[in-house]
């Protein structure tokens, strides 16, 4: 496809090199992840600890799966490895993957057999716009149905670590969170780029 417009060329053009001059996409390839997201959950559990007594994890909105490479790297402890996504996400021994949306009713049937965890994780973004408030508001959609399967699944002193976006308000959310478990903090990663609105909550051993 030709690409005619100018300023969408430079962009991406700026968008490839900011890229290939990461520092954490550079490591990523030498450590083998499949993403630079893998040294955001790195620095989690580094900082809270969140592997030391876990069995079983979820990994909602897994693909491409450096999470999961992270989670089988480090949790030497886990008993299984189950990560969720809208898109394919190739195999990784020892993960069992369902393709599927968390927000469908498919999901809701696979939640029924998948039983009880000790860590839920979700890194779910939507697709997002550029348009900040929409972006925000899918974004607020997920987390608080990811703290409401949270809720549901977690087991007794389990830990729930979320994904949101700081550009708008989640209060009502941390209230809810609060009430739920012990220690509730958020946590920018160094790995998280500076001039995303990204953050991650972080939501210590369920009551
Ligand atoms: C930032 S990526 C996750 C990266 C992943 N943690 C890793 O380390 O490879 C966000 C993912 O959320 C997924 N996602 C978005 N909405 C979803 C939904 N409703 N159900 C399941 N996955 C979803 C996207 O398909 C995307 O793969």
């Amino acid at each position: 496809m030709k690409i005619k417009n100018k300023s969408f060329k430079d962009k991406s053009k700026k968008w490839l090199k900011r890229h290939v001059d990461d520092e954490f996409v550079q490591k990523s390839i030498s450590d083998n992840y499949r993403s630079r997201a893998a040294y955001k959950l790195i620095e989690i559990i580094d900082k809270y600890k969140i592997l030391d007594e876990a069995k079983n994890v979820i990994d909602l909105g897994s693909a491409p799966g450096s999470w999961c490479q992270v989670l089988k790297n480090r949790g030497k402890g886990l008993n299984s490895i189950i990560a969720i996504d809208i898109l394919e996400m190739s195999e990784i021994k020892g993960i069992t993957f369902y393709q599927t949306d968390f927000l469908s009713l498919e999901f809701e049937k696979i939640s029924n057999i998948i039983g009880k965890f000790d860590l839920v994780l979700s890194d779910i973004s939507p697709n997002l716009s550029g348009n900040k408030v929409s972006d925000f508001l899918l974004s607020r959609d997920l987390v608080e149905n990811a703290l409401s399967y949270s809720l549901q699944n977690l087991n007794a002193d389990g830990h729930f670590i979320a994904k949101y976006f700081r550009s708008g308000d989640i209060s009502d959310i941390l209230t809810i969170c609060k009430r739920n478990f012990y220690k509730v903090t958020s946590f920018k990663p160094k790995s998280s780029r500076k001039n995303s609105s990204e953050m991650y909550l972080v939501c210590l051993r369920k009551k």
